[in-house]
């Protein structure tokens, strides 16, 4: 087992991505940040360096953090946010998990403004690889107008309406048309920068689709290629199943296997955001909702090359690439969807190896989520009455382990509910132990949500539209031998486990997962207008063994900042 060991200084800088260019943020000058390549085991360390002028954390989306609960990044719930000038080790070990999984920034609207950036941690049963290749296809929405403007607007009263983004992008990259932009400045970008994939027929190739965008879902196909199979989701791996075109939300992840079985040509991979998720919005004039990349066949290459020397022309070497690409003539095979929901209510993977969910709950909530206009007339996101605020001064998981040091367990437990929710609130649920939980999230809202747990991987009992049906109407036997299948009829005996699940709009979930990790963890909606408005609640798990958590110095000392320096980019 290796320590993989990164420094990565944060600025403020400017980027243009599809060719607009607008102020964003950096990780060592780069957008998106570098990619982690570590094998299972292995310890992750990143030292932080914030020299930009927000305040800012790192989350590792899907790390389980097990016994690390203060190195899971989320501002105001597991530490203090690193202040300008200010820098922060993070340093945990990865283990009992394998796949696809991404960082971004978790103070304020920050994933929309560059700091995100893919982490693939390898299994060394997977290392004889049957693939040619294995790359990363980071997915992302994306604004010409920094986050916390934007967000702003959201929060203004009388605003109901979310942001709509500009456009779609496929590895940071996409292709403005500048004269639709006349009020912007604008370079285009080559094709020659879209990415690619270069193929010889017959081989197999792992393509991990990570959305780390902060609202927009994609569908993904490959022109031609009905044959994507996908083979993880979410850091599970599941049996080979067909499945295109993917859908994917905000925060989850699929690999998915392409088989090049065309002998030559050029084919557009593209990712299409699903403006029906946006409810009754639409795209912003001359915005683009499409992404995408080449896959290009070698063999088609080779005779091109070919012909290229019979012309008499000079070898490959310091010719300009623009001129190279055969841009693909393929059409979109992409539907036209009305609906917003995880590919696994109407796809079925079976995790592989099996991974049977504890068959009955030790408790079991009932949450309903949707928008509301609050107090202020600010349009605030709600679990049943409560609104979720991060207390970037003092988070909840310092003030429990302050309580449990003074025996004060009063504070300690009812207070994270007064620290972070805007109203009297009993939603933080706490665990004393080790316990199983059930999830029925009922969401009252047209918007389709996309919720993340930190700290575990959750079970998808079951999904669907309107008001949840009781356990007994999905099947579930008194001594809980298993749920039925609300769509198939068949007993669900291998359910999915994923971090990032769906409810669609006006529509349920039925969620369990094992509160096995110390910690307080934040369950919120993944699209970041509505977890930026308070989608989101806290889970406290196994408090009796939270005193054993020794959260060094250093994270406290981040709280010794001036709380207006905190608060910066929030
Ligand atoms: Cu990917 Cu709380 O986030
Ligand atoms: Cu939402």
């Amino acid at each position: 087992n290796q320590v993989r060991e990164y420094e990565w200084i944060i600025t403020d800088g400017e980027a243009s991505p599809d060719g607009v260019r607008r102020p964003i943020m950096l990780i060592n000058n780069q957008f998106p940040g570098p990619l982690i390549e570590m094998n299972e085991g292995d310890v992750l360390s990143v030292k932080l360096v914030n020299k930009a002028s927000n305040a800012t954390t790192m989350h590792w989306h899907g790390i389980f953090q097990n016994g690390t609960n203060w190195m899971d990044g989320a501002a105001g719930v597991t530490q203090c946010p690193i202040a300008p000038g200010q820098s922060y080790q993070y340093r945990f070990n990865v283990t009992s998990q394998s796949g696809t999984y991404f960082y971004h920034g978790h103070q304020g609207v920050q994933v929309l403004d560059g700091l995100v950036g893919p982490i693939v941690v390898h299994n060394h049963r997977e290392a004889a690889k049957p693939y040619s290749s294995d790359r990363v296809i980071l997915l992302q929405d994306w604004w010409y107008d920094p986050g916390s403007g934007l967000m702003r607007d959201v929060l203004s009263p009388g605003v109901e309406d979310a942001p709509i983004p500009n456009t779609a992008l496929m590895n940071g990259v996409n292709r403005a048309v500048c004269s639709d932009h006349p009020e912007r400045e604008c370079t285009e970008v080559k094709a020659a920068s879209l990415p690619h994939l270069d193929v010889a027929s017959g081989e197999r190739h792992r393509l991990r689709f990570i959305n780390v965008g902060g609202f927009g879902w994609f569908q993904v196909a490959i022109d031609d290629h009905d044959d994507l199979q996908v083979v993880e989701v979410d850091g599970t791996i599941v049996e080979p199943t067909l499945s295109s075109p993917l859908i994917i939300s905000p925060g989850q992840r699929y690999s998915a296997v392409l088989r090049a079985d065309h002998d030559d040509g050029a084919f557009w991979l593209r990712a299409r955001m699903i403006t029906s998720c946006f409810a009754e919005q639409r795209l912003p004039e001359n915005g683009i909702d499409e992404a995408r990349a080449i896959i290009r066949y070698t063999n088609s290459l080779h005779s091109r090359h070919e012909d290229h020397d019979d012309a008499g022309t000079k070898d490959d070497h310091g010719r300009d690439e623009n001129e190279d690409i055969i841009l693909p003539q393929t059409t979109s095979g992409l539907p036209f969807l009305t609906s917003c929901r995880d590919l696994s209510s109407t796809t079925s993977f079976q995790p592989s190896p099996q991974q049977p969910a504890p068959q009955v709950a030790d408790r079991s909530w009932y949450l309903r989520v949707n928008l509301a206009i609050g107090d202020w007339r600010l349009q605030r996101g709600v679990f049943n009455s409560s609104s979720f605020r991060p207390n970037l001064k003092y988070p909840s998981l310092h003030r429990v382990l302050d309580g449990l040091a003074n025996n004060n367990e009063s504070f300690a437990i009812d207070g994270v509910n007064k620290l972070a929710f805007d109203s009297e609130s009993e939603l933080t649920i706490s665990n004393r132990k080790l316990e199983t939980v059930d999830i029925i999230l009922q969401n009252m809202d047209e918007n389709s949500h996309p919720f993340h747990l930190h700290g575990t991987k959750i079970w998808v009992l079951g999904a669907g539209h309107g008001y949840f049906p009781g356990y007994e109407a999905l099947g579930l036997q008194p001594e809980g031998k298993g749920l039925l299948d609300p769509v198939n009829k068949t007993v669900i005996r291998n359910p999915l486990r994923r971090d990032t699940i769906t409810a669609e709009g006006f529509g349920w979930v039925l969620l369990r997962f094992i509160a096995d990790n110390p910690g307080v963890w934040l369950f919120h909606c993944h699209a970041i207008w509505h977890s930026e408005a308070g989608m989101g609640m806290q889970f406290l798990s196994r408090i009796d063994d939270l005193r054993d958590l020794k959260v060094p110095e250093e994270a406290r000392k981040l709280c010794e900042a001036p709380e207006e320096e905190l608060r910066k980019g929030a």
